[in-house]
């Protein structure tokens, strides 16, 4: 979950790798630490808490040519100076950042402290440290000895180590956790993240599970598992610093809440097929040629977080476009059950870093079993990209804020395009085809209507509703996911408890919470169940709750129904989730600010989550 960074060549590698870390600092950001040769010795500098107290530690005369950098979310042991990365041997000689769990760490740890090794924190991390040391010796070089230790280890790392002995030199390596190098001239990068290199480099290339990189100023050698020399393509990033940077908002969830008009956009570019009234899927013919859609039995969603909500709204579009069977699980759940998949069972796999633990886990035992899997994934390159078996890009570009936004709407867009492809060939005439694509290319404009339109209002409501302690978010049918995505997006970023519920479920249960300092929130556009909606607003008003309805701008809402109102466009059915998503987010994001918190860096989160 962590920030890895590294950089050797010319220039100031102190200023390389903070500049990193800095751009890095949303993937984990309890602690910070960098080191680099002093000397011709290690120095390294670290401690809990951000990048930003970091950079206070260190003297601004610092030159190295050389340096390593982390920033943790911490799995073993809680945030403090001793815990930070980067970790060292006993001989102080090599320095190490690690991303993942190293799983049999406490067995190794006995072991090197039974032959003498001097432990200093409660990492799993420290023992790789130790390790290398151990096997560190007579003319064993350095990329040998991290070799020799990684075959011992058991889990998984994105690792980066450096020693004082051969400071010409990094070595990388991967299994489970990301690591990319950025290829530069007369000086070379390594990252968790494309997003800490790329004002130095767009010149990138991904290292496989297995592999091992041997980074110098001038070249960089990569050995796969068997330690055989294998040539790597060199991939270009597409994006640039820009998209890294807030310009101009105050924070990145708040811009990135802006882009969705731009950024569904570039969802769609390419997939619409007006003259069929369909979508245009490269990767579906691909993994479905001639006729062999129609050997789907069964569709499987799977996914985390904001990922398994737009999921569930896969699920509407899929069984209602294709009429056939589809379930939403969580990733992270579903290899510890005995889910019954086999070579007629479709799966899709969501997730917007491409790097969640539990996604690639879930992944790999559906293909075990057979399934062919089409990813739904926003970062090009990363692991889940390259573990499915086809897939399409949302292209929404880098998603900094830890709460996504951008990225659910393109999922959820993206997901509606797959059941449209298969509805197609199934259920779904050529007219009611047209009739999707017509309003699909609607929405662009609509989406910036519903930011034009509500933005001021929803910022007066949260200033309003703020100290409320909970929130009750309630929708029907296709609102149901918006109405649970909307809790997530309060309880992430504001630490307000928020549950989301199906409206229909509230009187077997939770209308019990109901009186007048509990606020339900009701996601009720005018849709089919409209009137159904009504019915369970009137009765937590009759329980006295406070009601704010997200409604359309022609439905008639009852006088003295609701405290507040907030209307977005009209739409079709179908779409209305995605113009509902965006004062939700908003509501979210103005009450978070009102109570002053670190709104892109929510505590005990982090944008990917690389462990299970
Ligand atoms: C979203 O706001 C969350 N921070 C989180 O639930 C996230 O959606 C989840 O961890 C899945 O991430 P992914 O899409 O990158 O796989
Ligand atoms: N498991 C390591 C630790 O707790 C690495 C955590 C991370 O990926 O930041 O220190």
């Amino acid at each position: 979950m962590c920030g890895i960074v590294g950089y050797i060549g010319g220039s100031n590698a102190v200023n390389a790798v903070v500049e990193g870390l800095h751009r890095l600092e949303y993937r984990g950001y309890d602690s910070a630490g960098i080191t680099f040769l002093e000397d011709r010795e290690l120095k390294t500098i670290k401690d809990k808490g951000r990048v930003a107290h970091l950079v206070d530690m260190i003297p601004p005369e610092i030159f190295s040519e050389v340096a390593i950098g982390h920033t943790r979310w911490a799995t073993h042991g809680k945030p403090s100076h001793e815990n930070a990365h980067p970790h060292h041997d006993c001989g102080g000689t090599i320095s190490v950042v690690h991303n993942g769990i190293i799983e049999n760490y406490i067995l190794l740890k006995e072991l090197l402290i039974k032959e003498g090794h001097k432990f200093v924190s409660e990492t799993d991390t420290e023992v790789i440290a130790h390790l290398i040391e151990k096997y560190y010796e007579g003319s064993i070089v350095l990329e040998q000895a991290v070799k020799m230790a990684i075959d011992s280890l058991e889990g998984t790392y994105g690792l980066v180590v450096l020693s004082s002995k051969e400071p010409d030199k990094i070595i990388a390596a991967r299994r489970a956790s990301p690591i990319i190098l950025g290829v530069g001239d007369k000086e070379n990068f390594v990252a968790s993240d494309a997003t800490a290199i790329v004002k130095y480099t767009k010149k990138i290339i991904y290292l496989e599970d297995g592999e091992l990189a041997v980074l110098t100023r001038n070249d960089i050698r990569i050995f796969n598992q068997r330690n055989i020399k294998v040539d790597k393509k060199i991939s270009s990033i597409t994006w640039d610093e820009k998209h890294t940077s807030k310009d101009g908002y105050p924070h990145f969830m708040l811009k990135e809440i802006h882009e969705q008009p731009g950024s569904f956009h570039n969802t769609l570019a390419g997939h619409i097929d007006a003259e069929e009234g369909t979508a245009h899927l490269g990767g579906m013919d691909n993994l479905f040629p001639g006729n062999s859609i129609h050997r789907i039995r069964r569709i499987v969603i799977l996914g985390c977080g904001t990922s398994w909500h737009a999921g569930l709204l896969g699920e509407y579009y899929l069984e209602r476009l294709t009429g056939i069977p589809t379930e939403v699980e969580y990733a992270s759940e579903f290899r510890y059950r005995t889910p019954s998949i086999d070579e007629d069972t479709f799966v899709i796999a969501l997730s917007q870093s491409g790097e969640t633990a539990d996604t690639m886990a879930a992944i790999k035992e559906a293909k075990n079993r057979g399934a062919k899997v089409f990813g739904i994934v926003n970062v090009i390159g990363s692991s889940v990209s390259r573990e499915v078996n086809q897939g399409l890009y949302i292209h929404v570009g880098p998603e900094i804020g830890v709460a996504s936004t951008k990225a659910f709407l393109s999922q959820a867009a993206a997901l509606f395009l797959i059941a449209l492809y298969i509805g197609r060939k199934k259920i779904v005439s050529y007219k009611e085809g047209m009739e999707y694509i017509a309003e699909l290319e609607k929405l662009e404009d609509k989406l910036r209507a519903v930011l034009a339109g509500t933005e001021k209002k929803v910022k007066e409501l949260a200033e309003k509703y703020a100290s409320y302690p909970s929130f009750l978010y309630l929708g029907r049918g296709l609102n149901f996911p918006i109405a649970l995505e909307g809790a997530l997006k309060l309880k992430e970023i504001s630490y307000i408890h928020a549950e989301g519920y199906p409206a229909g479920e509230m009187k077997h249960g939770p209308i019990a919470l109901i009186d007048k300092n509990f606020p339900a929130f009701f996601v009720a556009p005018g849709d089919e169940i409209f009137e159904k909606s009504l019915s369970n607003i009137q009765e937590i008003k009759a329980r006295d709750g406070k009601i704010i309805i997200l409604t359309d701008e022609g439905s008639v809402i009852p006088e003295k129904l609701a405290d507040d109102i907030i209307r977005i466009p009209a739409t079709i059915e179908v779409f209305y989730p995605f113009l509902e998503i965006i004062p939700l987010q908003l509501f979210a994001y103005y009450i978070a600010v009102k109570k002053d918190r670190d709104v892109d860096k929510p505590r005990n989160l982090a944008k990917s989550v690389t462990v299970e």
